[in-house]
């Protein structure tokens, strides 16, 4: 049997672990110690053997597939990661097979075209026109905050890239940015702790003044911050900024402003809830992510700038046999990206709302943050459970009776259990248990047994 005719029992494969998945008969995760799992695989006698394809290979896929995270299990609540569509699936099968690295357009005309096409779809999503604005495609939210920030760094300060940093340099961020912002800092010799801070969850007032003392704080630190980081919406519990008056604090000040919208952006296609971006059009830079709200696998993060020259002039490098004119029909979008090589991640992005439709990617993305709300409104009636902010978005924390460690043991034991599998966070300088609900499968039902066996592992009778 030729590689290629193993397809179908692959597929076979795929469709049964989908269905045990969203039936939440099989643990959600499954987690053997390393060494295990590469017996369990038989790694080593496969890779001696060669030549594994056909009913084999088969086998392989399905060992592989039993001691995976089941992300379309209904218990799956852990982390932002999409419950990929299998359009998108499929989409990523064929680009591996075409393997068209298309930041420069002669090197995969299709995948940068396509790539064009869903960036002037996004623009126009945020408030934004090509080619004013512009944007690219690349490889997770992480390297989208980094570009952002070298393309503020260099509307700022443009001979940084070639003369380094002068040493003043700062940046201003809220206290809940991701870590990926202070890791840009690190990167890009700015320095962690060049970074200023103003409290996440404030308003007006309130907004105006952190924003502003953490202004003096770095200007009697003889810094100059050139951006601010506003979080749409935060990783640990889902906290939107109020951008039209951080924009407007911006202005004043003449900085750039970077919306980190990684994980809540996909908010912008709901028209229940994009109020929560009011004002992300007067940002300079947009983080979007799809591989966490939009089904589509990773990873597919768009960076978005409402002016592209400051992307356009955020690299500035020579390679020869690269850049150099030419006459050609579309875009080269290398110029732009941390990447060289880089994956056609338009193609999946495109594939999820082409099979899905936009209003059933809409319906998709109202069902999670309804659940969400849901499973709050749940919570707070159940005596021993606490939930420190009303959810914004899909993700929600609450505590059970017991200190920090108790949090941690009971997630702990509720992975061991196999049922669900949901992660912790710090919020309010407390440890909380905290669920992202992205599968499809996962119902109010199953949320509100999560909270009863949450108590009953905490020492408390659930029955509440
Ligand atoms: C707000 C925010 N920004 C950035 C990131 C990093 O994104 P990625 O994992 O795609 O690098 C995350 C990931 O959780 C996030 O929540």
């Amino acid at each position: 049997m030729s590689f290629l005719e193993s397809v179908h029992l692959v597929y076979a494969e795929l469709e049964q672990y989908h269905r045990e998945s969203a039936s939440g008969e099989p643990p959600v995760v499954n987690q053997l110690p390393t060494r295990e799992i590469i017996r369990e695989l038989d790694l080593e006698a496969l890779l001696k053997k060669g030549n594994l394809a056909g009913g084999a290979f088969a086998e392989f896929i399905r060992r592989y597939l039993s001691l995976t995270v089941r992300l379309h299990h209904p218990g799956s609540l852990a982390h932002q990661v999409a419950v990929p569509h299998p359009a998108a699936a499929l989409a990523t099968l064929v680009e591996g097979f075409t393997n068209n690295p298309m930041a420069i357009y002669e090197m995969g005309p299709a995948a940068a075209s396509i790539e064009a096409f869903m960036i002037d779809w996004l623009l126009g999503k945020v408030g934004w026109k090509s080619p004013d604005a512009g944007g690219v495609l690349t490889h997770g939210g992480s390297l989208a905050n980094l570009t952002a920030l070298v393309a503020a760094r260099s509307s700022s300060v443009p001979d940084a890239w070639k003369k380094g940093n002068s040493g003043e340099l700062g940046l201003l961020a809220s206290e809940d940015c991701h870590y990926s912002i202070t890791r840009a800092a690190g990167i890009m010799g700015i320095g962690e702790e060049n970074i200023y801070t103003y409290p996440a969850g404030a308003s007006g007032l309130a907004l105006e003044e952190g924003i502003g003392q953490a202004l003096e704080r770095s200007h009697s630190a003889g810094k100059r911050p050139f951006a601010v980081v506003a979080n749409a919406c935060s990783t640990a519990a889902g906290q939107f900024e109020p951008l039209r008056e951080v924009a407007a604090v911006c202005r004043r000040h003449g900085l750039w402003l970077h919306v980190d919208g990684a994980h809540g952006a996909s908010a912008l296609l709901s028209q229940k809830h994009r109020g929560r971006l009011d004002g992300v059009e007067l940002a300079d830079s947009l983080t979007w992510d799809a591989h966490k709200l939009l089904r589509t696998p990773g990873l597919c993060t768009a960076l978005l700038v409402r002016d592209a020259r400051t992307l356009d002039a955020a690299f500035q490098q020579d390679a020869s046999y690269l850049f150099h004119d030419k006459q050609q029909p579309g875009f080269d979008s290398i110029h732009r990206t941390v990447e060289c090589t880089k994956a056609a991640l338009g193609l999946r992005l495109f594939t999820v709302l082409a099979a899905m439709g936009e209003a059933g990617v809409v319906e998709y993305v109202d069902g999670l943050i309804e659940v969400t709300q849901k499973a709050y409104q749940a919570y707070c009636e159940i005596p021993g459970v606490a939930c420190p902010v009303e959810p914004q978005s899909n993700i929600l924390c609450f505590r059970v009776p017991g200190d920090d460690a108790t949090q941690l043991r009971v997630r702990d034991r509720l992975l061991a259990e196999g049922d669900f599998h949901l992660s912790t966070a710090m919020v309010g300088g407390r440890r909380h248990l905290r669920i992202v609900v992205t599968s499809p499968a996962t119902t109010l039902a199953h949320l509100r047994r999560l909270a009863s066996r949450a108590l009953e592992l905490a020492g408390k009778n659930g029955s509440g």
